[in-house]
């Protein structure tokens, strides 16, 4: 049975989506880093919320591991890089928590612009302190979201109900994006200089790590505020320090901590300073999507193999599915054949999608063709490691896209690079989603593919065809498809026999020592 591992502390609802899909959950939060790395073999999948710290030495331990889903949407408590090399899907939940997250920067905001939390705690020590807590209001101020992504969006249209000015920086949002939000696009430095409360909803990356640092602050208004209900770390906690007991910056919410769990935060002593314990994503409604997604998806994989919200593997939606399963097919077959019969060092590859495959998502096809490419090669190869691998290998891949097919309505074909040859394969789909190869370098033919396969390239000659059978035969060898092609009458030509046992390797010196003959390979798919 498909097991797997919930290892944070995550609604009820993934563990009765898991059992739903006959797959069993073991409920273990809260494990210490040596008891998950003792016990993480045992499981196919992996759950986790932020706690749960999934490094390279915990997924080096975790040989069975397939799928580690994160319920929730920061994934940088996982060693994603190590997880794809070993080919293990990272998946997330982009959008279940987000509202719950700008609602929470919404919350922050106004708190902080009306000394909420400060208040309270004056107020229910007995002291009656209506002079001391002085707010300012939130309307016609500016507000400027750096990373104006999924939250940003929400947090800035909230703000616009607040009747704020929203003002984003955001080098990846296309300005038609940012004028149907009705925010204005800026560079970081007019960010900083124009706002008087600025929100950081951006992921943690080298990028991004440090953006709000003591030059940053340095720019911004006096009186300025800041809101981080993303990630610790995106702001300098020392600098924000600095700038907070220089009377620059006058407050900052923080949900999200350089170090977590924050006890012992230095920002703590400051009154300037509010904070909550990343509770950003923490509502009801939040965590019962997420838990729920999450199982979801990973179930999905598990059973079917259908990879969505993956941060490491192309996605492919459930309605693509059905469309691109044939076509994955086909391209890990034809990726397959080419590995098999290219000799030498792989150098580069050229995956071309003509005819109706030319409007498909080619990323996972290429994945596929990739693994097929590879796999009779290197082990452990599927489609989330093999881009990767393809690459740390210096194997250049280039993808062309045709709008016509020649002589079929659509086709793959995957040219291999190796030494100073290229060899190609190309197959297509016929109805029904059966699956025939139409060409073998650079020679027509039409061949189903079966598990044992033989194929050889010869001189057309008499006889030939006649004598392979007969060896086969007197093997107790039965041939179930036989397949030609040849690029002229008495030129060369190519042979592709389907088998229903593998051939011996006393078999295939017989068959490899007839004289028309050029070479013989033996294939498995
Ligand atoms: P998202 O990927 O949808 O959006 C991120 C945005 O940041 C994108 O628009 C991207 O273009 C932009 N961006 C990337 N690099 C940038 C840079 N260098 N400068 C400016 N913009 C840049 O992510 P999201 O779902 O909106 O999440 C935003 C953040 O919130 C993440 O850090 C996530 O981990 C965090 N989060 C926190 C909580 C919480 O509990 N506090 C909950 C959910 C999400
Ligand atoms: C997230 O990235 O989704 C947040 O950190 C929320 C969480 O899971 O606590």
């Amino acid at each position: 049975m498909t097991k797997v591992l919930i290892a944070d502390k995550i609604s009820d609802v993934a563990a009765q989506a898991f059992a739903e899909r006959g797959i069993e959950a073991d409920v273990r939060p809260g494990l210490a880093p040596e008891a998950l790395a003792e016990a993480i073999d045992g499981y196919e999948g992996l759950a986790v919320r932020s706690a749960t710290r999934v490094t390279a030495d915990l997924l080096e331990r975790a040989t069975r591991l397939r799928v580690v889903g994160r319920a929730g949407t920061g994934v940088d408590n996982v060693d994603v890089h190590a997880a794809t090399a070993r080919g293990i899907v990272v998946m997330n939940t982009p959008h279940g928590n987000s509202v719950t997250a700008a609602e929470h920067t919404i919350a922050m905001m106004c708190a902080m612009a009306r000394r909420i939390p400060q208040a309270d705690r004056s107020t229910r020590a007995g002291a009656w302190e209506r002079g001391r807590f002085m707010g300012i209001e939130l309307r016609d101020k500016t507000l400027g979201v750096v990373g104006c992504g999924t939250i940003g969006a929400i947090v800035a249209t909230l703000a616009q109900g607040l009747k704020m000015r929203v003002i984003t920086y955001d080098p990846y949002l296309a300005p038609d994006r940012a004028a149907s939000l009705g925010v204005t696009l800026v560079t970081l430095d007019e960010l900083l200089a124009e706002s008087d409360m600025i929100t950081v909803h951006v992921p943690l990356t080298e990028e991004t790590r440090g953006l709000i640092d003591g030059d940053a602050l340095a720019k911004t208004k006096p009186g300025v505020r800041f809101v981080n209900c993303a990630r610790g770390g995106l702001i300098v906690e020392a600098d924000l320090k600095s700038a907070i007991e220089s009377g620059h910056v006058a407050g900052a919410a923080l949900d999200v901590f350089e170090e977590e769990p924050a006890r012992d935060n230095p920002l703590f002593a400051h009154d300037e300073v509010i904070a909550t314990p990343h509770l950003g994503a923490s509502t009801l409604e939040a965590q019962e999507s997420v838990a729920l997604q999450i199982a979801q998806q990973m179930g999905e994989f598990l059973l079917t193999g259908m990879v969505v919200n993956a941060v490491n593997a192309p996605s492919i939606a459930p309605e693509e599915m059905a469309k691109l399963g044939p076509y994955l097919t086909l391209a890990e077959q034809i990726g397959s054949f080419a590995g098999q019969i290219a000799e030498g060092r792989i150098r580069g590859v050229t995956i071309t999608f003509e005819g109706q495959a030319s409007a498909l998502d080619s990323r996972p096809l290429s994945a596929a063709a990739l693994q097929g490419l590879l796999a009779p090669r290197l082990d452990n190869i599927n489609m989330v490691n093999a881009p990767l691998v393809a690459r740390e290998r210096g194997i250049e891949v280039r993808e062309i896209r045709s709008a016509t097919a020649a002589d079929y309505q659509t086709v793959m074909r995957v040219d291999v690079q190796s030494g100073d040859r290229v060899q190609g394969v190309a197959g297509t789909l016929i109805g029904g989603g059966g699956l025939r190869i139409v060409e073998i370098e650079g020679i027509k033919i039409e061949a189903e593919l079966g598990p044992h396969m033989i194929y050889f390239t010869n001189e057309d000659r008499p006889g030939l065809i006649g004598s392979v059978a007969t060896i086969l035969g007197e093997a107790g060898i039965n041939i179930a498809t036989f397949s030609l092609g040849r690029r002229a009458p008495g030129g060369d030509a190519v042979g592709l026999i389907g088998i229903d046992s593998p051939v011996p390797d006393e078999v295939a010196a017989r068959l490899r020592a007839r004289a028309a003959v050029i070479t013989l390979q033996r294939l498995s798919f």
